[in-house]
This record gives structure tokens, sequence and C-alpha cells, in this order.
């Protein structure tokens, strides 16, 4: 029987799909070769050994690379240190709700640049950067949170050259690069990069789990030098525990196991969901994402998706509105995570949201 209530609000995978043994097992693991660095402080750049990994698995040398509690932690870092009041600050739109949180807390004044169905609109980019001195760029290349596309190569090149050219530094944030349905992800910026202006975040907490709580940032030697030094004088050390299980995950290969499983998992959950919106909510334009947890709908304008949303919870699902990842507007989106529906709830789920549109377009008739 399907559940009560059926959620596409959360950007985090179902518990199923949780790798629960092979976490617990790396624990112990851990606990027996790593004890001494597990259960003591560390310094302000993460566990040297994951470091290490993590350097190699990107090219580069480790001094480069800072392992922090979770990708958001290393965001903050980031704007905490290097975004003051009154600095502009591109960010796309719609992005991440917590980026634009952060921005605004920080006193950032943004810019904003749409996205296109290959990621970031680049005369919207160009024009920003010709207005006036940018300090930072926030990009999320792989299938984009909340609006599932992904960046091409071209835009790539050409947001590297600008950031070079205009003294900016570009943060791609990147923590879906790895959960990937059709092949790997293109190229990184950050191996793109040769003017070191290329600060890349990703994350644990989809290839393992988001309660690990282990992201962290590639990124100029001066850069990750600073941004340590500040991690550990505000609390010392990221946690060295979770790290070391973490390094036992990557090194004994049960990462890369996880990550073929959540994969085919999240791309069944996909698939059921691209077929369910076809099918029972026609209208509905989107891009098909290849990767990640999200698919951002646009809807006929005529549809308030915060009124959506109070018709939806009263059918038994949920979503996020579109308004909670824009600046302005979205008023007519809304984005749906698929990582935490099991693919049988699926069509039942787009079945309440199609009950619940057209509730609303009953009540407020064009
Ligand atoms: C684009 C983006 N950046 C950063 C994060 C934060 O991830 P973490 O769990 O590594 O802090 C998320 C999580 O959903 C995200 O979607």
């Amino acid at each position: 029987m399907a559940p009560e209530v059926i959620s596409f609000a959360r950007g985090a995978p179902s518990a199923d799909i949780l790798p629960h043994d092979a976490v617990r097992e790396a624990a112990a693991r851990a606990l027996e070769s790593d004890w001494e660095r597990a259960l003591s402080y560390g310094t302000g750049a993460g566990h040297p050994g994951l470091r290490e990994w993590i350097a190699q698995l990107h090219g580069v040398d480790p001094e480069r690379v800072m392992v922090t509690n979770g990708s958001m932690e290393a965001a903050a870092l980031l704007f905490r240190t290097r975004v003051g009041g009154g600095d502009r600050v591109l960010v796309e739109q719609p992005t991440y709700d917590r980026t634009l949180l952060l921005l605004s807390q920080a006193g950032a004044e943004l810019a904003p640049a749409p996205l296109e169905s290959d990621g970031v609109e680049m005369a919207a980019v160009e024009a920003a950067a010709e207005a006036g001195p940018l300090k930072l760029a926030h990009v999320i290349p792989n299938f984009h949170n909340p609006a599932g596309c992904t960046l091409s190569v071209p835009k790539r090149e050409r947001l590297v050259a600008l950031a070079a050219e205009h003294g900016f530094l570009l943060f791609e944030d990147d923590p879906y690069r790895l959960i990937s349905f059709e092949g790997p992800a293109g190229i990184t910026m950050l191996d793109m990069d040769e003017a070191d202006r290329v600060i890349h975040a990703s994350s644990f907490s989809k290839t393992v789990s988001p309660g690990v709580r282990v992201g962290y940032l590639v990124g100029p030697a001066d850069v990750i030098a600073s941004l340590s030094k500040t991690a550990g004088q505000t609390f010392i050390s990221p946690n060295m525990l979770a790290e070391s299980i973490v390094l036992e995950l990557c090194r004994s290969g049960e990462l890369e196991r996880n990550i073929a499983l959540v994969n085919a998992a999240l791309r069944e959950r996909r698939d059921a969901l691209v077929a369910a919106l076809e099918q029972k909510i026609p209208e509905a334009r989107f891009v098909t994402p290849a990767g990640g947890y999200f698919l951002w709908l646009d809807l006929d304008e005529d549809v308030d998706a915060v009124a959506l949303l109070d018709a939806a919870k009263r059918e038994g699902v949920t979503f996020v509105a579109g308004p909670d990842f824009m600046i302005e507007g979205g008023g007519s989106s809304i984005r749906l995570s698929f990582a935490p529906v099991p693919v049988e709830d699926v069509a039942e789920g787009v079945q309440r949201l199609a009950t619940a549109l057209e509730r609303v377009r009953a009540a407020s008739p064009a």
C-alpha cells in the first residue's frame, strides 16, 4: 500500500539505499587500523589519509585539498572569509536555497544569471562580469540542484576563461558529479583551470550518506591554506572518526560499489518519474536529469506553486515550491526530488500531484 505522504521534497535518499552494512564494517576496520588518528584531534585541513586519497582522485597535490564537515561547511567557510558586505556574487537562477541564504547572510550583492537546459546563460554571466567587479561566481555544474540540468563543456571552458580574465573566484559546487546515470560526468572546471581561479567543492553525502557529514574543497594552495587555518581556529578540526571511516570505504572499493548501487536505484526512480509526468501532467516542461536527485518542473503561468503545494499536501504528496530557489520569481515552478521515493511509489505520487493541480485549477479558473 502506498504511504500516507509521498515526499518529493527532501534532497536525501530513502533509507533503503543507505550503505548501512558497508559503513558498519568500515567503522570496525577504521577503529582497528586507524584508531589513534580517528579518536584524536586533527588539523583544520582534515584527515591526512583522506586528503591524499582525494588529491589522487583529482590529480592534485594534497596541499590543495581540505576535508570538511560536509561541503556546506566548506561553502560557509569560503563565503565567510572571501565575501564581504556589498561584494558582488554571481548566482544561477534557480539555485540551491542554502547558497542563497549563506550569501545573503554574508551581505553579498547577488548578480543573478538564468539557467538554460545546458547550464547557466553565458550572455548573462558576461554582462554581469562587464557590469563591475565580481568577487565570486557560484555554479553547480552537474545534475543541478534544483534544476536537474548539466553545464555543457563549452560553457565550462568559457566560465574558466572569464574567471581568469576578470579575476573572480569560480566556485564549482559539485556534490552530484558521481551520481551519473549515463556514463561519467564531463571534465571539471578545476581540471581546466590554469589561472588558480577555480575552487571545487564535493561531498560524500551523495556517494556514502548525508549523515556522515564529510565533504571537501580542492583549490589554489594559498586559498586552501588560509581556509584550513580559519577552520582550525574556529573548530580545531573536522570529524576525524567520520573521515577515517570514509577513507576505509574509499580504499576498500566499497565506495565504488555503493555508487553503482545508488545510481542504479536512482536511475530507476528518475525513469519512473519522467514516465509518470509525461503521462499524468503532460503540460509540465522539464529537463530530464542525467543524474543527481532533482527534476525541475515548469508549469503553466496560471499555476501558483505555493497554492499547489497546499493542495498537494492535502492529497498526500509534497515537494518544494520554486520561489525557495529564486531571488524573485519561480512562482509556477516546483522541484521534485526522486531520491527519497521508492520506485513503486513514484507513479502514485505523481497521480496525487496531478489531482492537486486539477483542484487548484478548479478553484481559480483562468
Ligand atoms: C548544490 C549543493 N551544494 C552543497 C550541498 C551540501 O551538501 P553536504 O551534505 O555535502 O553539506 C548540497 C546538498 O544538497 C547541494 O545540493
